[in-house]
């Protein structure tokens, strides 16, 4: 059985649009504390901020990150991470009943933002907090000066303001586990209520509803739909969070992920758009994936099981290449939705679930899922393709019988680069034959693995070998 792909580029998804390679920074286990933030490290600067793992998210090439949370969020005062260090509070974070010694605060994430070379996106607590200080917040970050909080701002040293345009509503709101979560009546009115207060500080910030925690929850879309009746004025994102889990299901399950996720998507999609039509609105809100990944979620133990802590070591997965082929699938299925789907974050960016690892004192390394994010992020140019595909199928067992190749393509009209984006998910090898009648001198260049990078000579036959993931850059032959 082959695969066969036909790519046009009359069929058109939408402009590649960067914020989708976005990952996150949270108060969790090691990801800032001996992640991106340890003073005294070899490769540290003045502030303690890492240079290797610096390194590696700019070669990563990141967009966008989420900070400070996820749960931890629910439970935070901003105003004890900024400040004199020597003043900053200790304090248990109920989320991961962890010791928090808030000495990485606000102004050091913007200060890392900027080395990092990335856009932040910031969340608000709406757990144990609400409309006084997310305003607060965004008026520390954003007001030049002259109101209490910029000032404040600028006695702690930042004359400029952050400029701070994406905002998270919260965190998963409608988990159990979250410090404060709410129904979806509650929460969606607060999130109108909190949205409204932001943008009379900041007009110009975007801003994030909280959707379901992920697709399996009891109350998942008609959270969605309720929320964003409460608070579709002031939103222009709803949220969706999912891992997926190599152990949950069978194997083949989890190789094809991608397909749960492709339905997730259109399903959040349709709700929001069912608003949409109930109100009787003209926008439409887009989609922000702001927690993603592979997690071995079975393995976890329950904050309530653990021991207060200063600096557990939280969920730090370590990745095989399936893992690393599903996260390749995962970001073949967001370019897809690109029409809709505007923000990705990959959770998270240094040693909890994360491409990035460190050791104390020691060195930063690449896991496998490093790879297909990296080359994703830095390939993706242009608009994104919808290729015709035929492909064999695969079973699995949730999802029945699904394609075993699944692609996807993007192209730059200012370099002509074509960049093909492909799985292999199944166990068998498969031959893929591609047909460029829109692309008739583009030839292949490049051709990268997830075991790294080799070129092929022009009219070489490609044959995708079990479990892979490749990107295939063609080029326009000079004429
Ligand atoms: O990323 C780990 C946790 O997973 C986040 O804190 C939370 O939002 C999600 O449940």
């Amino acid at each position: 059985a082959v695969a066969h792909l036909t790519l046009d580029p009359a069929f058109s998804v939408a402009p590649v649009d960067r914020r989708l390679f976005g990952s996150f920074v949270e108060h969790m286990g090691r990801c800032v504390y001996t992640g991106i933030f340890e003073p005294g490290h070899p490769t540290a600067d003045d502030d303690g901020l890492r240079g290797d793992v610096l390194e590696l998210v700019r070669e990563l090439g990141v967009s966008t990150v989420r900070y400070p949370g996820g749960n931890f969020v629910s439970g935070y005062r901003w105003e004890d991470g900024v400040g004199p260090r020597g003043d900053r509070p200790r304090r248990l974070d109920l989320a991961w009943r962890a010791l928090e010694s808030n000495a990485f605060g606000l102004n050091e994430f913007m200060r890392w933002t900027g080395l990092a070379g990335v856009e932040p996106m910031m969340a608000v607590n709406l757990g144990t907090r609400g409309v006084e200080a997310a305003a607060e917040l965004v008026e520390y970050c954003n007001l030049p000066d002259g109101t209490a909080a910029a000032d404040l701002r600028r006695k702690h040293g930042v004359a400029r303001p952050h400029d701070v345009k994406l905002w998270c509503l919260g965190n998963e709101m409608d988990g159990p586990w979250q410090i404060g979560s709410l129904t979806a009546v509650e929460y969606g009115q607060l999130a109108a209520r909190a949205g409204h207060a932001m943008r009379r500080v900041d007009p110009s910030i975007e801003l994030v509803a909280c959707g379901s925690s992920n697709s399996g929850m009891p109350t998942f879309a008609s959270w969605e739909a309720t929320v964003l009746e409460q608070a579709y004025d002031q939103v222009d994102y709803i949220s969706l969070h999912n891992y997926y889990d190599p152990e949950k299901y069978d194997e083949a399950t989890f190789r094809a992920s991608a397909v749960d996720l492709d339905g997730f998507i259109d399903d959040v999609v349709a709700t929001a758009d069912f608003v949409r039509a109930k109100l009787r609105r003209t926008k439409r809100i887009k989609l922000s994936l702001d927690e993603w990944n592979v997690w071995y979620q079975s393995r976890f133990t329950e904050p309530e099981d653990r021991e207060i802590e200063e600096l557990p070591a939280l969920i730090e997965d370590d990745y095989n290449d399936t893992d690393a082929m599903v996260v390749g699938n995962l970001l073949i299925s967001m370019l897809r939705h690109a029409d809709r789907l505007a923000v990705g974050c990959q959770a998270q960016l240094v040693n909890v679930i994360a491409p990035i690892r460190t050791e104390p004192g020691g060195r930063a390394w690449r896991q496998t899922i490093f790879h297909p994010f990296a080359h994703t992020a830095r390939l993706a140019r242009g608009t994104v393709l919808r290729p015709a595909l035929t492909a064999p199928a695969m079973a699995t067992g949730r999802h029945g019988e699904v394609p075993a190749v699944d692609a996807v393509a993007t192209h730059d009209e200012e370099s002509g680069a074509l960049t093909v984006f492909v799985v292999n998910r199944g166990t068998e090898p498969v031959p893929l034959t591609l047909d460029l009648r829109a692309f008739p001198r583009h030839r292949l260049a490049r051709h990268h693995t997830l075991t790294g990078e080799t070129a092929v000579s022009p009219g070489s036959e490609l044959v995708l070998p079990p479990v892979s993931w490749h990107a295939l850059c063609l080029t326009p032959e000079e004429s």
